[in-house]
């Protein structure tokens, strides 16, 4: 039986990469997906045109939407859309966000700012008026935030990017507690995959293996009923692995209270509870 069926999903940047993966599997299982998508192919097309059109050409359900979902105005159009096309919103999933990767030495007001505005500030434009939707409808929901592991982690060069992308993992914790009110689900997504930039520059074993596809299943099980209840959990995947990314505090050193505070050369001498222990395993590596 179709996962999806019945359910309508706006999908935001969804005119390639891993949003026209998740656009595509999702249709498959039966939603009627919005593709939002601001990109033109080389000959002057919209990007969420051409997938929009090609999945209705494959009997599927799909609209396409080519606002830029970093507007205010604009993200809650793309909720009238949805709406108005299909009659609802069930499934968001926050997946466009864009690089302008610089040293921070090197970067540029603008540079940051773009990123910001398109990376975070959308996470407001689009999140509010869907979830205002899925309060008013009463059948709860399910959103899915993308982060990045260099938001959680870090990444050279990428202080613009890993600043956004952090801040929307702290969005979508509290989003899970907002959205726990009217039973909307709430999931963040740090992927891994072969993006139009990287695919030429890699074998193609190693872009079979990071086809975006892999991590379309990933959103598939958050957004469908396999996932249960489940919600508040960030997932990392990629097709060479999946796993839940958690914050864990270390033992720690119990505080001064009222009397006497913990002393700097206390917290020296005792650096064994302080820190947590050297991981064994790091994010993307599977090889253990
Ligand atoms: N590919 C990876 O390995 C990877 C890793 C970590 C995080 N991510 C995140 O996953 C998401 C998808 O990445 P991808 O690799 O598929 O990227 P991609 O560049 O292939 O696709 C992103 C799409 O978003 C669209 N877009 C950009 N700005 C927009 C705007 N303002 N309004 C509407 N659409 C807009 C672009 O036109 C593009 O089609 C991004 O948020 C990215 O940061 C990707």
């Amino acid at each position: 039986m179709a996962l999806l069926e019945g359910k309508v999903a706006v999908i935001t940047g969804a005119g390639r990469g891993l949003g026209e993966a998740y656009a595509r599997l999702f249709a498959a299982e039966g939603a009627a997906v919005v593709i939002n998508d601001i990109g033109r192919s080389a000959d002057g097309m919209w990007l969420a045109d051409e997938v929009a059109e090609s999945i209705r050409a494959g009997g599927g359900k799909a609209a396409a939407h080519t606002g830029d979902i970093s507007d205010v105005a604009i993200g809650a159009g793309l909720i009238d859309f949805a709406r108005a096309q299909f009659c609802g919103v069930d499934i968001l999933v926050n997946n466009a966000g864009i690089l302008r990767d610089k040293s921070l030495l090197k970067m540029e007001e603008a540079d940051w700012d773009l990123v910001q505005k398109v990376n975070l500030k959308s996470m407001y434009a689009v999140t509010r008026p869907a979830l205002a939707a899925m309060k008013e409808a009463g059948k709860g929901g399910v959103i899915v935030n993308t982060s990045s592991v260099s938001g959680i982690v870090g990444n050279f060069g990428q202080a613009n990017y890993a600043a956004s992308k952090a801040g929307v993992w702290g969005f979508s914790h509290v989003l899970a507690l907002e959205g726990a009110k009217f039973g909307v689900r709430v999931w963040t997504l740090a992927p891994a995959a072969v993006s139009a930039l990287t695919a030429g520059l890699m074998s193609e074993d190693m872009c079979a293996q990071l086809a975006p596809e892999h991590v379309a299943q990933v959103a598939l099980y958050m957004v469908s009923g396999l996932s249960g209840q489940r919600t508040g959990h960030t997932i990392f995947a990629s097709g060479q692995g999946i796993r839940e990314l958690k914050l864990l505090p270390s033992p720690g050193i119990r505080g001064g209270g009222s009397g006497t505070p913990v002393t700097a050369r206390a917290l020296a001498e005792a650096e064994e509870q302080l820190y947590y222990p050297a991981p064994a395993l790091t994010i993307m590596d599977f090889s253990k």
